[in-house]
């Protein structure tokens, strides 16, 4: 392999992402060298994750010398909210919140959630775009809970772990579980497989 091939770009600016990546690499004993890249990608609104995360990669194809990867996840009230906010997450994170979000199921005792990640690499040696997804399945929160994560974390409650939000795990315990971590290790089991 050479230098070159050797790194691997993880393009993002969300230090929180970056962080379970980084808690989830240090694990393996990969021929790869991790590396932070917070290039401008393009945000498109799509219908799916997977729309968006491969118009992400697609849109930095060119300016990056070697293999890299972007992950674009969503969260979705299935019910009562159909699915909303989903590919609009960051939108809704950044306009009504946490907040928003819990006053709009405030009349609702059933509900139904679900968080799904998309990785989407470019792997240069075979000169293709590969995707590894995870979902994860839970309930939201009646109040917000827990100081750990970020964006939803505090107001979903994974069915694996049904007394506890997101935010209230460590880093290692929602890797364990996580829309993120499921994509993490397809990707991690890609590249075991496919070392040059
Ligand atoms: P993006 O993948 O960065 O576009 O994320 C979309 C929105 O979902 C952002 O507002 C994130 O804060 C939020 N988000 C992404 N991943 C997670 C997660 O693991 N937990 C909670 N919120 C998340």
């Amino acid at each position: 392999m050479s230098k070159d091939q050797n790194i691997l770009y993880f393009i993002s600016g969300n230090v929180h992402k970056y962080n379970e990546i980084l808690n989830l690499f240090r694990k393996e004993n990969l021929k790869y060298i991790l590396k932070q890249k917070n290039t401008t990608t393009v945000e498109i609104q799509a219908r799916s994750i997977k729309e968006v995360a491969l118009y992400k990669l697609e849109s930095i194809k060119g300016q990056i010398d070697g293999s890299y990867f972007i992950e674009d996840a969503g969260f979705f009230v299935d019910t009562p909210l159909d699915g909303f906010p989903g590919v609009y997450s960051s939108y809704v994170m950044k306009t009504i919140g946490n907040k928003g979000i819990l006053r709009l199921i405030d009349n609702f005792d059933e509900t139904r959630a679900h968080f799904t990640s998309v990785i989407a690499l470019y792997f240069k040696p075979l000169d293709k775009n590969l995707f590894f997804e995870g979902t994860i399945y839970g309930k939201v929160s009646k109040t917000l809970r827990g100081s750990g994560g970020f964006g939803f974390d505090p107001i979903f409650l994974p069915n694996v772990i049904p007394n506890k939000t997101f935010a209230e795990l460590t880093t290692e315990e929602k890797n364990k579980i996580s829309h993120r971590g499921q994509a993490w290790r397809k990707l991690i089991k890609f590249l075991r497989e496919n070392t040059y």
